[in-house]
Protein backbone atom coordinates (compact mmCIF):
# COMPACT_ATOMS: atom_id res chain seq x y z
CA UNK A 1 0.00 0.00 0.00
CA UNK A 2 1.73 3.30 -0.47
CA UNK A 3 2.27 5.55 1.82
CA UNK A 4 -0.43 8.50 0.92
CA UNK A 5 -3.33 5.38 0.49
CA UNK A 6 -3.75 5.38 4.55
CA UNK A 7 -4.26 9.28 5.13
CA UNK A 8 -6.57 9.39 2.49
CA UNK A 9 -8.39 6.03 3.77
CA UNK A 10 -12.35 6.17 3.85
CA UNK A 11 -12.76 5.61 7.11
CA UNK A 12 -10.45 8.55 8.36
CA UNK A 13 -12.58 10.87 6.34
CA UNK A 14 -15.95 9.69 7.98
CA UNK A 15 -13.70 9.34 11.46
CA UNK A 16 -13.23 13.12 11.11
CA UNK A 17 -16.88 14.17 9.05
CA UNK A 18 -18.62 14.47 12.82
CA UNK A 19 -16.74 16.58 14.44
CA UNK A 20 -16.15 18.97 11.23
CA UNK A 21 -20.11 19.02 11.36
CA UNK A 22 -20.38 20.05 15.09
CA UNK A 23 -18.72 23.74 14.08
CA UNK A 24 -16.06 23.98 16.17
CA UNK A 25 -15.87 27.76 14.90
CA UNK A 26 -19.58 28.71 15.61
CA UNK A 27 -19.77 26.97 18.89
CA UNK A 28 -16.74 29.49 20.28
CA UNK A 29 -17.82 32.10 19.03
CA UNK A 30 -21.71 31.63 20.25
CA UNK A 31 -19.82 30.78 23.82
CA UNK A 32 -18.22 34.37 23.53
CA UNK A 33 -20.84 36.19 23.06
CA UNK A 34 -23.11 34.35 25.56
CA UNK A 35 -20.50 35.08 28.74
CA UNK A 36 -19.89 38.43 27.45
CA UNK A 37 -23.38 39.22 28.13
CA UNK A 38 -23.78 37.45 31.37
CA UNK A 39 -20.78 39.51 32.37
CA UNK A 40 -21.74 42.56 31.74
CA UNK A 41 -25.21 41.82 33.53
CA UNK A 42 -23.24 41.01 36.56
CA UNK A 43 -21.28 43.59 36.54
CA UNK A 44 -24.38 45.75 35.90
CA UNK A 45 -26.62 44.36 39.25
CA UNK A 46 -23.47 44.96 41.31
CA UNK A 47 -23.38 48.32 40.11
CA UNK A 48 -26.96 48.78 40.48
CA UNK A 49 -27.24 47.63 44.16
CA UNK A 50 -25.64 50.64 45.65
CA UNK A 51 -26.78 53.13 42.50
CA UNK A 52 -31.10 51.65 43.57
CA UNK A 53 -29.99 52.49 47.75
CA UNK A 54 -28.23 55.90 46.83
CA UNK A 55 -31.77 56.76 44.60
CA UNK A 56 -34.02 56.27 47.75
CA UNK A 57 -31.56 58.39 50.11
CA UNK A 58 -31.32 61.31 47.86
CA UNK A 59 -35.70 61.17 47.58
CA UNK A 60 -35.91 60.85 51.37
CA UNK A 61 -33.02 63.72 51.95
CA UNK A 62 -35.32 65.82 48.91
CA UNK A 63 -38.61 65.32 50.64
CA UNK A 64 -36.51 66.57 54.11
CA UNK A 65 -34.39 69.28 52.69
CA UNK A 66 -38.58 70.47 51.50
CA UNK A 67 -39.65 70.01 55.30
CA UNK A 68 -36.67 72.02 56.16
CA UNK A 69 -37.63 74.84 54.44
CA UNK A 70 -41.24 74.65 55.32
CA UNK A 71 -40.51 74.03 58.96
CA UNK A 72 -38.48 77.15 58.36
CA UNK A 73 -41.42 79.35 57.48
CA UNK A 74 -44.14 77.63 59.55
CA UNK A 75 -41.47 78.20 62.62
CA UNK A 76 -41.81 81.52 61.83
CA UNK A 77 -45.72 82.29 61.44
CA UNK A 78 -47.14 84.40 63.95
CA UNK A 79 -48.01 82.78 67.20
CA UNK A 80 -47.11 79.48 65.38
CA UNK A 81 -50.30 79.55 63.46
CA UNK A 82 -50.81 79.09 59.35
CA UNK A 83 -54.35 78.65 57.77
CA UNK A 84 -55.73 75.51 57.05
CA UNK A 85 -55.31 75.66 53.31
CA UNK A 86 -51.54 76.92 53.30
CA UNK A 87 -50.81 74.43 55.73
CA UNK A 88 -52.23 71.41 53.34
CA UNK A 89 -50.06 73.15 50.14
CA UNK A 90 -47.25 73.26 52.25
CA UNK A 91 -47.54 69.45 53.17
CA UNK A 92 -48.72 68.84 49.26
CA UNK A 93 -45.56 70.25 47.87
CA UNK A 94 -43.26 68.45 50.68
CA UNK A 95 -45.32 65.13 50.00
CA UNK A 96 -45.75 64.72 52.83
CA UNK A 97 -48.68 64.09 55.83
CA UNK A 98 -47.07 65.69 58.83
CA UNK A 99 -44.04 67.66 59.79
CA UNK A 100 -43.00 68.05 63.12
CA UNK A 101 -39.80 69.56 65.00
CA UNK A 102 -38.29 68.61 68.68
CA UNK A 103 -37.17 71.48 70.78
CA UNK A 104 -35.96 70.60 73.85
CA UNK A 105 -38.19 68.24 75.37
CA UNK A 106 -41.24 69.35 73.24
CA UNK A 107 -42.03 67.91 70.09
CA UNK A 108 -43.98 70.65 68.17
CA UNK A 109 -46.43 69.35 65.37
CA UNK A 110 -45.93 72.24 62.57
CA UNK A 111 -48.18 70.68 60.04
CA UNK A 112 -50.68 67.71 59.44
CA UNK A 113 -52.75 66.21 57.48
CA UNK A 114 -54.38 63.06 57.14
CA UNK A 115 -51.91 61.76 59.53
CA UNK A 116 -51.85 57.50 59.14
CA UNK A 117 -52.41 55.81 62.01
CA UNK A 118 -49.70 53.46 62.05
CA UNK A 119 -46.43 53.41 60.85
CA UNK A 120 -44.74 50.82 59.07
CA UNK A 121 -41.09 51.93 58.81
CA UNK A 122 -38.84 54.56 60.97
CA UNK A 123 -36.25 55.60 59.25
CA UNK A 124 -33.21 57.89 60.97
CA UNK A 125 -31.36 59.94 57.90
CA UNK A 126 -29.03 61.71 60.36
CA UNK A 127 -27.21 58.28 60.79
CA UNK A 128 -27.55 55.68 57.69
CA UNK A 129 -24.76 53.07 57.41
CA UNK A 130 -24.54 51.40 53.77
CA UNK A 131 -25.20 48.04 54.49
CA UNK A 132 -28.86 49.50 56.22
CA UNK A 133 -29.10 51.58 52.88
CA UNK A 134 -29.16 48.46 50.64
CA UNK A 135 -30.99 46.33 53.16
CA UNK A 136 -33.90 48.92 53.56
CA UNK A 137 -33.62 49.50 49.95
CA UNK A 138 -34.97 46.08 48.93
CA UNK A 139 -37.61 46.31 52.04
CA UNK A 140 -38.84 49.05 50.53
CA UNK A 141 -39.03 47.55 46.75
CA UNK A 142 -40.49 44.35 47.24
CA UNK A 143 -42.55 44.84 50.81
CA UNK A 144 -44.19 48.25 50.19
CA UNK A 145 -48.19 47.95 50.04
CA UNK A 146 -50.11 50.68 49.33
CA UNK A 147 -51.30 53.21 52.26
CA UNK A 148 -47.95 52.35 54.18
CA UNK A 149 -46.32 55.56 55.83
CA UNK A 150 -42.77 55.86 56.86
CA UNK A 151 -41.52 58.45 59.38
CA UNK A 152 -38.30 60.44 58.55
CA UNK A 153 -36.18 62.07 60.90
CA UNK A 154 -33.69 64.85 59.40
CA UNK A 155 -31.48 67.45 61.67
CA UNK A 156 -33.26 70.32 62.75
CA UNK A 157 -33.24 73.73 60.49
CA UNK A 158 -32.36 75.70 63.54
CA UNK A 159 -30.33 76.19 66.65
CA UNK A 160 -32.26 74.66 69.53
CA UNK A 161 -33.71 72.11 67.18
CA UNK A 162 -33.10 68.69 68.09
CA UNK A 163 -34.63 67.32 64.84
CA UNK A 164 -37.44 67.40 62.11
CA UNK A 165 -39.60 64.88 61.04
CA UNK A 166 -41.99 64.21 58.67
CA UNK A 167 -44.85 61.49 57.73
CA UNK A 168 -44.58 60.40 54.54
CA UNK A 169 -46.32 58.32 52.09
CA UNK A 170 -44.48 54.98 51.19
CA UNK A 171 -45.98 54.56 47.64
CA UNK A 172 -44.75 57.41 45.61
CA UNK A 173 -40.81 56.57 46.88
CA UNK A 174 -41.67 52.85 45.72
CA UNK A 175 -42.83 53.41 41.81
CA UNK A 176 -40.12 56.12 41.85
CA UNK A 177 -37.55 53.14 42.91
CA UNK A 178 -39.15 50.87 40.38
CA UNK A 179 -39.07 53.34 37.41
CA UNK A 180 -35.40 53.57 38.31
CA UNK A 181 -34.82 50.40 38.32
CA UNK A 182 -36.52 49.92 34.91
CA UNK A 183 -34.66 52.50 33.43
CA UNK A 184 -31.46 50.88 34.93
CA UNK A 185 -32.51 47.68 33.70
CA UNK A 186 -32.67 49.06 30.25
CA UNK A 187 -29.87 50.80 29.95
CA UNK A 188 -28.09 47.86 31.54
CA UNK A 189 -29.60 45.85 28.44
CA UNK A 190 -28.64 48.39 25.71
CA UNK A 191 -24.98 48.58 27.76
CA UNK A 192 -24.07 44.90 27.64
CA UNK A 193 -25.46 44.72 24.32
CA UNK A 194 -23.44 47.31 23.18
CA UNK A 195 -20.14 45.93 25.35
CA UNK A 196 -21.17 41.75 24.05
CA UNK A 197 -21.07 42.89 20.25
CA UNK A 198 -17.87 45.08 20.61
CA UNK A 199 -16.09 42.29 22.55
CA UNK A 200 -17.36 39.80 20.43
CA UNK A 201 -16.33 41.06 17.41
CA UNK A 202 -12.85 42.29 18.76
CA UNK A 203 -12.13 38.42 19.67
CA UNK A 204 -13.85 37.26 17.09
CA UNK A 205 -11.14 38.99 14.77
CA UNK A 206 -8.75 38.57 16.80
CA UNK A 207 -8.78 35.17 18.18
CA UNK A 208 -11.60 33.19 16.81
CA UNK A 209 -10.99 34.10 12.86
CA UNK A 210 -7.18 33.02 12.68
CA UNK A 211 -8.04 29.97 15.00
CA UNK A 212 -10.71 29.30 12.79
CA UNK A 213 -8.22 29.44 9.91
CA UNK A 214 -5.55 27.45 11.79
CA UNK A 215 -8.42 24.53 11.66
CA UNK A 216 -9.71 25.10 8.17
CA UNK A 217 -5.96 24.53 7.56
CA UNK A 218 -5.33 21.48 9.45
CA UNK A 219 -8.16 19.85 7.92
CA UNK A 220 -7.57 20.56 4.72
CA UNK A 221 -3.50 19.64 5.40
CA UNK A 222 -4.96 16.28 6.83
CA UNK A 223 -6.36 15.40 3.80
CA UNK A 224 -3.99 15.59 1.48
CA UNK A 225 -0.83 16.00 3.29
CA UNK A 226 1.50 15.68 0.22
CA UNK A 227 0.27 18.92 -0.91
CA UNK A 228 2.78 21.43 -0.50
CA UNK A 229 -0.26 24.10 -1.20
CA UNK A 230 -2.02 22.63 2.08
CA UNK A 231 1.15 23.92 4.33
CA UNK A 232 -0.42 27.37 5.94
CA UNK A 233 0.59 30.79 4.85
CA UNK A 234 1.59 32.41 8.02
CA UNK A 235 -0.07 35.72 8.82
CA UNK A 236 3.16 37.27 10.01
CA UNK A 237 1.55 37.52 13.42
CA UNK A 238 3.92 38.36 16.77
CA UNK A 239 1.75 37.17 19.22
CA UNK A 240 1.06 33.27 20.30
CA UNK A 241 -1.41 32.61 17.69
CA UNK A 242 1.35 33.99 14.97
CA UNK A 243 3.54 31.75 17.16
CA UNK A 244 1.01 28.31 16.65
CA UNK A 245 0.95 29.52 12.74
CA UNK A 246 5.03 28.83 12.50
CA UNK A 247 4.87 26.08 14.09
CA UNK A 248 2.71 24.21 12.48
CA UNK A 249 3.64 25.20 9.06
CA UNK A 250 7.20 23.78 10.01
CA UNK A 251 5.68 20.60 11.37
CA UNK A 252 3.83 20.43 8.11
CA UNK A 253 6.80 21.19 5.95
CA UNK A 254 8.44 18.19 8.05
CA UNK A 255 5.39 15.70 7.54
CA UNK A 256 5.26 16.61 3.98
CA UNK A 257 8.89 16.45 3.40
CA UNK A 258 9.01 12.87 5.34
CA UNK A 259 6.23 11.44 3.35
CA UNK A 260 7.71 12.50 0.30
CA UNK A 261 10.92 10.55 0.86
CA UNK A 262 8.95 7.38 1.79
CA UNK A 263 7.68 7.79 -0.83
CA UNK A 264 10.70 7.93 -2.87
CA UNK A 265 11.95 5.05 -0.47
CA UNK A 266 8.52 2.96 -1.27
CA UNK A 267 9.11 3.51 -4.99
CA UNK A 268 12.99 2.70 -4.57
CA UNK A 269 12.31 -0.50 -2.82
CA UNK A 270 9.99 -1.30 -5.39
CA UNK A 271 12.84 -0.76 -7.91
CA UNK A 272 15.42 -2.59 -5.75
CA UNK A 273 13.00 -5.68 -6.16
CA UNK A 274 12.50 -5.72 -10.11
CA UNK A 275 16.40 -5.19 -10.35
CA UNK A 276 17.13 -7.93 -7.95
CA UNK A 277 14.29 -10.23 -9.62
CA UNK A 278 15.85 -9.89 -13.48
CA UNK A 279 19.65 -9.95 -11.77
CA UNK A 280 18.83 -13.06 -10.14
CA UNK A 281 17.90 -14.50 -13.37
CA UNK A 282 21.06 -13.15 -15.23
CA UNK A 283 23.18 -14.78 -12.57
CA UNK A 284 21.44 -17.68 -12.77
CA UNK A 285 21.97 -17.71 -16.50
CA UNK A 286 25.82 -17.06 -15.67
CA UNK A 287 25.83 -20.01 -13.46
CA UNK A 288 25.00 -22.20 -15.60
CA UNK A 289 27.49 -21.27 -18.02
CA UNK A 290 30.38 -21.41 -15.12
CA UNK A 291 29.49 -24.86 -15.18
CA UNK A 292 31.28 -25.63 -18.26
CA UNK A 293 34.36 -24.37 -16.86
CA UNK A 294 34.49 -27.20 -14.53
CA UNK A 295 35.11 -29.33 -17.66
CA UNK A 296 38.25 -27.06 -19.16
CA UNK A 297 41.77 -28.40 -18.54
CA UNK A 298 43.67 -25.50 -18.80
CA UNK A 299 44.83 -25.33 -14.83
CA UNK A 300 44.03 -21.20 -14.09
CA UNK A 301 40.58 -22.06 -15.26
CA UNK A 302 40.38 -24.90 -12.93
CA UNK A 303 41.84 -22.67 -9.95
CA UNK A 304 39.30 -20.00 -10.14
CA UNK A 305 36.34 -22.13 -11.65
CA UNK A 306 35.46 -22.82 -8.08
CA UNK A 307 35.32 -19.58 -6.73
CA UNK A 308 33.28 -17.93 -9.64
CA UNK A 309 31.01 -20.72 -8.87
CA UNK A 310 30.57 -19.44 -5.02
CA UNK A 311 30.80 -15.92 -5.70
CA UNK A 312 27.54 -16.78 -7.86
CA UNK A 313 26.15 -19.03 -5.93
CA UNK A 314 26.14 -16.42 -3.42
CA UNK A 315 24.81 -13.81 -4.97
CA UNK A 316 21.63 -15.77 -6.37
CA UNK A 317 20.73 -16.37 -2.55
CA UNK A 318 21.20 -12.93 -1.97
CA UNK A 319 19.03 -11.68 -4.54
CA UNK A 320 16.71 -14.14 -3.79
CA UNK A 321 16.83 -13.44 0.52
CA UNK A 322 16.24 -9.86 -0.71
CA UNK A 323 13.16 -10.96 -2.83
CA UNK A 324 11.56 -13.14 -0.08
CA UNK A 325 12.17 -10.39 2.33
CA UNK A 326 11.56 -7.40 0.38
CA UNK A 327 14.40 -4.50 -0.17
CA UNK A 328 13.85 -2.71 3.27
CA UNK A 329 14.30 -5.73 5.47
CA UNK A 330 17.22 -8.40 5.82
CA UNK A 331 16.49 -11.85 6.64
CA UNK A 332 17.15 -13.15 10.28
CA UNK A 333 20.96 -14.11 10.38
CA UNK A 334 21.30 -17.89 9.99
CA UNK A 335 24.23 -18.29 13.16
CA UNK A 336 26.81 -20.76 13.70
CA UNK A 337 30.71 -20.82 14.84
CA UNK A 338 32.82 -20.29 11.92
CA UNK A 339 36.29 -19.83 11.56
CA UNK A 340 37.65 -16.27 11.00
CA UNK A 341 40.39 -16.08 8.90
CA UNK A 342 38.83 -18.31 5.92
CA UNK A 343 36.33 -15.80 5.99
CA UNK A 344 38.99 -12.50 5.78
CA UNK A 345 40.52 -14.46 3.24
CA UNK A 346 37.45 -14.76 0.95
CA UNK A 347 36.94 -11.19 1.41
CA UNK A 348 40.53 -10.45 0.49
CA UNK A 349 39.75 -12.18 -2.73
CA UNK A 350 36.54 -10.64 -3.47
CA UNK A 351 38.34 -7.08 -3.07
CA UNK A 352 40.28 -8.29 -5.70
CA UNK A 353 43.61 -6.91 -4.16
CA UNK A 354 46.15 -8.80 -6.15
CA UNK A 355 49.76 -8.71 -6.61
CA UNK A 356 49.25 -5.61 -9.40
CA UNK A 357 47.58 -3.64 -6.59
CA UNK A 358 50.02 -1.72 -4.59
CA UNK A 359 48.10 -1.94 -1.23
CA UNK A 360 49.31 -4.40 1.45
CA UNK A 361 47.04 -6.49 3.31
CA UNK A 362 47.82 -7.12 6.38
CA UNK A 363 46.00 -9.56 9.07
CA UNK A 364 46.48 -10.40 12.78
CA UNK A 365 44.61 -12.89 13.94
CA UNK A 366 43.85 -14.54 17.26
CA UNK A 367 44.90 -18.36 16.49
CA UNK A 368 41.77 -20.15 15.81
CA UNK A 369 39.59 -17.55 16.71
CA UNK A 370 36.21 -18.25 15.37
CA UNK A 371 32.72 -16.52 15.56
CA UNK A 372 28.94 -17.26 15.97
CA UNK A 373 27.50 -15.45 12.91
CA UNK A 374 25.96 -15.72 9.82
CA UNK A 375 28.59 -16.29 7.04
CA UNK A 376 27.28 -14.84 4.30
CA UNK A 377 25.84 -11.20 6.10
CA UNK A 378 29.16 -11.25 8.22
CA UNK A 379 31.46 -11.57 5.04
CA UNK A 380 28.90 -8.39 3.55
CA UNK A 381 29.94 -6.91 6.43
CA UNK A 382 33.84 -6.86 6.39
CA UNK A 383 33.32 -6.38 2.57
CA UNK A 384 31.84 -3.17 2.98
CA UNK A 385 33.98 -1.94 4.92
CA UNK A 386 37.22 -3.39 3.53
CA UNK A 387 36.03 -2.17 0.42
CA UNK A 388 35.31 1.38 1.67
CA UNK A 389 39.26 1.11 2.87
CA UNK A 390 40.53 0.58 -0.47
CA UNK A 391 38.39 3.08 -2.18
CA UNK A 392 40.15 5.63 0.47
CA UNK A 393 43.48 4.35 -0.43
CA UNK A 394 42.93 4.58 -4.16
CA UNK A 395 41.15 8.11 -3.93
CA UNK A 396 44.30 9.51 -3.24
CA UNK A 397 46.39 10.63 -5.86
CA UNK A 398 50.07 9.60 -5.61
CA UNK A 399 50.39 6.21 -4.12
CA UNK A 400 52.64 4.80 -1.63
CA UNK A 401 53.08 0.93 -1.78
CA UNK A 402 55.08 1.12 1.09
CA UNK A 403 52.63 2.84 3.06
CA UNK A 404 49.04 2.03 1.58
CA UNK A 405 47.79 -0.82 3.81
CA UNK A 406 44.80 -1.94 5.29
CA UNK A 407 45.23 -4.08 8.62
CA UNK A 408 42.55 -6.49 9.58
CA UNK A 409 42.87 -7.40 13.45
CA UNK A 410 40.52 -10.26 15.28
CA UNK A 411 40.41 -10.86 19.17
CA UNK A 412 37.89 -12.54 21.19
CA UNK A 413 37.27 -10.00 24.21
CA UNK A 414 35.13 -13.07 26.45
CA UNK A 415 31.90 -13.95 24.68
CA UNK A 416 32.16 -10.82 22.36
CA UNK A 417 34.46 -10.87 19.23
CA UNK A 418 36.39 -8.01 17.94
CA UNK A 419 37.14 -7.31 14.42
CA UNK A 420 38.74 -3.85 13.25
CA UNK A 421 39.38 -2.87 9.77
CA UNK A 422 42.06 0.23 9.51
CA UNK A 423 43.32 1.83 6.79
CA UNK A 424 46.27 4.13 6.11
CA UNK A 425 44.01 6.59 3.81
CA UNK A 426 43.02 10.60 4.10
CA UNK A 427 40.39 9.21 7.38
CA UNK A 428 36.85 9.79 6.88
CA UNK A 429 35.89 13.47 6.51
CA UNK A 430 33.42 15.42 8.99
CA UNK A 431 30.79 15.33 6.62
CA UNK A 432 30.73 11.92 5.82
CA UNK A 433 30.49 11.25 9.73
CA UNK A 434 27.76 13.52 10.71
CA UNK A 435 25.45 10.85 8.93
CA UNK A 436 27.90 7.73 8.87
CA UNK A 437 25.68 4.63 9.21
CA UNK A 438 22.55 6.34 7.51
CA UNK A 439 21.53 5.18 4.24
CA UNK A 440 21.50 7.66 1.45
CA UNK A 441 22.48 9.76 3.72
CA UNK A 442 26.76 9.21 4.44
CA UNK A 443 28.33 9.29 0.95
CA UNK A 444 30.70 11.98 -0.10
CA UNK A 445 32.61 9.79 -3.17
CA UNK A 446 31.20 10.24 -6.31
CA UNK A 447 29.36 7.21 -7.27
CA UNK A 448 29.02 6.10 -3.78
CA UNK A 449 25.35 5.48 -2.77
CA UNK A 450 25.91 5.67 0.76
CA UNK A 451 24.65 2.22 1.21
CA UNK A 452 27.80 0.22 2.29
CA UNK A 453 27.65 1.25 5.92
CA UNK A 454 24.34 1.57 5.97
CA UNK A 455 23.82 -2.12 5.33
CA UNK A 456 26.87 -2.95 7.57
CA UNK A 457 26.03 -1.84 10.73
CA UNK A 458 21.92 -2.96 10.13
CA UNK A 459 23.43 -6.61 9.79
CA UNK A 460 25.78 -5.99 12.74
CA UNK A 461 22.70 -5.34 14.32
CA UNK A 462 20.81 -8.25 13.58
CA UNK A 463 23.52 -9.81 15.31
CA UNK A 464 23.31 -7.89 18.65
CA UNK A 465 26.99 -6.31 17.99
CA UNK A 466 27.60 -2.64 16.76
CA UNK A 467 30.08 -1.06 14.37
CA UNK A 468 31.80 1.90 14.82
CA UNK A 469 34.36 4.63 13.85
CA UNK A 470 37.36 4.59 16.09
CA UNK A 471 37.96 7.95 16.86
CA UNK A 472 41.52 9.30 16.49
CA UNK A 473 43.19 6.57 14.44
CA UNK A 474 45.81 7.64 11.52
CA UNK A 475 43.31 7.12 8.42
CA UNK A 476 40.35 5.07 9.44
CA UNK A 477 39.63 2.54 11.72
CA UNK A 478 36.06 0.83 12.37
CA UNK A 479 35.90 -1.76 15.27
CA UNK A 480 32.98 -4.49 14.90
CA UNK A 481 31.83 -6.27 17.44
CA UNK A 482 30.01 -9.30 17.61
CA UNK A 483 28.39 -11.12 20.64
CA UNK A 484 27.88 -14.99 21.18
CA UNK A 485 24.03 -15.88 20.91
CA UNK A 486 23.30 -16.51 24.67
CA UNK A 487 22.98 -19.75 25.66
CA UNK A 488 19.38 -21.59 26.13
CA UNK A 489 19.91 -23.90 28.63
CA UNK A 490 16.52 -25.91 28.42
CA UNK A 491 17.58 -26.60 24.89
CA UNK A 492 21.37 -27.20 25.87
CA UNK A 493 19.79 -30.07 28.31
CA UNK A 494 17.89 -31.45 26.14
CA UNK A 495 20.49 -31.86 23.13
CA UNK A 496 23.24 -33.48 25.96
CA UNK A 497 19.74 -35.70 27.23
CA UNK A 498 19.30 -36.95 23.42
CA UNK A 499 22.88 -37.43 22.56
N1 LIG B 1 37.83 3.91 5.29
C1 LIG B 1 37.33 5.11 4.97
N2 LIG B 1 38.16 6.18 4.82
C2 LIG B 1 37.66 7.39 4.48
N3 LIG B 1 36.33 7.65 4.33
C3 LIG B 1 35.48 6.62 4.47
C4 LIG B 1 35.91 5.32 4.81
N4 LIG B 1 34.81 4.52 4.93
C5 LIG B 1 33.75 5.30 4.65
N5 LIG B 1 34.14 6.56 4.37
C6 LIG B 1 33.25 7.68 4.06
O1 LIG B 1 31.96 7.34 4.44
C7 LIG B 1 31.07 7.49 3.33
C8 LIG B 1 29.96 6.46 3.43
O2 LIG B 1 30.41 5.18 3.17
P1 LIG B 1 29.40 4.10 2.63
O3 LIG B 1 30.14 2.82 2.42
O4 LIG B 1 28.23 4.08 3.51
O5 LIG B 1 28.93 4.72 1.24
P2 LIG B 1 29.75 4.80 -0.11
O6 LIG B 1 31.02 4.02 0.02
O7 LIG B 1 29.88 6.23 -0.47
O8 LIG B 1 28.75 4.12 -1.15
P3 LIG B 1 28.44 2.57 -1.33
O9 LIG B 1 27.01 2.45 -1.03
O10 LIG B 1 28.78 2.25 -2.72
O11 LIG B 1 29.28 1.82 -0.34
C9 LIG B 1 31.93 7.36 2.12
O12 LIG B 1 31.39 8.10 1.03
C10 LIG B 1 33.28 7.94 2.55
O13 LIG B 1 33.24 9.34 2.39
MG1 LIG C 1 31.08 1.97 0.56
Amino acid sequence: MEPQTWLKSEAAEQAYEPRRRRGLHVGLSGKLLFLTIIFVMLAEILIYVPLIANFRLNWLNDRLAAAHTAALVLDAAPSGMVPESLAQEILDSIGARAVAMKMGNQRRLLAAANVPSAIAQDIDMRNVSWWRAIVDAFDTLFFCRPGDAVRVVGPAPMAGGQFLEIVLDEAPLCNAMLAFSVNILLLSLAISGIAAAVVYFALHYMLVRPMGRITQNMVAFRADPENPARIIALSGRRDEIGTAEEELGAMQRELASSLHEKNRLAALGLAVSKINHDLRNLLASAQLFSDQLSTSADPKVQRFAPKLMRALERAVAFCQSTLSYGAAQEAPPDRKTIPVEPLIDEVHEALGLGLDVPIRWIVALERELTVDADHDQLFRVLLNVARNARQALESRGQRDPARDQIRITGRREGSVVVIEISDTGPGVSEKAQAHLFQAFQGSTRAGGSGLGLAIAAELVRAHGGDIRLVPGTIGATFSIRIPDRAVDLDAHRGQRARA
